[in-house]
């Protein structure tokens, strides 16, 4: 079957977002390192608080520890209840962009102004219970919006397939509103899932086990994902 690939995908490419989620701490720098050389777009931080989703992960000093062994943009996905509190310890720790949340936030507007205010692009993320008509009034503000194809707070989970309808919503709306904004999805990408995402119109995406799991090591587990990607559109 053949199957079409938006415009952008093809002037642009796709681009990976590795999660350091997944990756062994012990040896952070090495893996961060090889992700780059493997042709990552940038370094996925996942930022959570144990309150707003049920994990507790990391916060700004594990920034401040791979941002010396790294030139890729390092994107912090905030998970947690009160993002306009670290912000700036985010950014003097080295974050190059913030990714923030639409539950929970009774002031997005402010989140996300307060984010432009320190000069770094933002994105707004949805989770898969989350309808795309709540971005309709933000959409022109953001850089970027983040589609959670899985439940936020793990890694190694399933993709949402509920989700691909809404990812191509979304794609729609950005192509009407703000053709620069990227459309990023996160959770359950692996070889199988990325050509769906990208075939329904994501043009980032996040993984997480499929690289730093990978049995062959993570520039294995870059070069499956490039080649599913790269198979969207020709099959
Ligand atoms: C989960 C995080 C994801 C996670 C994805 O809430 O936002 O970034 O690392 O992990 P995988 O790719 O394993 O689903
Ligand atoms: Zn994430």
């Amino acid at each position: 079957m053949k199957i079409e690939t938006p415009k952008i995908m093809v002037e642009d490419g796709v681009r990976l977002a590795p999660s350091i989620l997944s990756a062994d701490f012990a040896r952070l720098g090495e893996q961060v390192a090889q992700a780059e050389e493997a042709g990552a777009s940038r370094i996925h931080v996942d930022v959570m608080d144990g309150h707003f989703v049920p994990n507790i992960s990391f916060g700004a000093s594990i920034v401040q520890s791979i941002r010396p062994v790294t030139r890729l943009l390092l994107e912090i996905h905030l998970m947690i209840s009160d993002p306009d509190f670290f912000l700036e310890q985010f950014v003097e720790a080295g974050g190059d962009s913030f990714l923030v949340h639409w539950e929970g936030n009774n002031n997005l507007y402010r989140t996300i102004r307060r984010i432009k205010e320190l000069e770094k692009p933002v994105g707004v993320v949805i989770d898969p219970a989350t309808p795309a008509t709540v971005l309709q009034d933000i959409l022109g503000e953001v850089n970027l919006v983040l589609v959670m194809t899985i439940n936020p707070g793990f890694g190694g989970q399933r993709f949402l397939e509920m989700t691909v309808p809404k990812i191509r919503q979304v794609r729609q709306m950005i192509a009407e509103v703000n053709p620069n904004c990227e459309l990023e999805l996160d959770g359950g990408i692996d070889a199988t899932t990325a050509p769906t995402g990208v075939a329904a119109g994501a043009n980032v995406l996040v993984a997480g086990s499929a690289i730093f799991d990978d049995a062959d090591g993570v520039a294995a587990g870059m070069k499956r994902l490039q080649q599913a990607i790269n198979q969207v559109g020709t099959s």
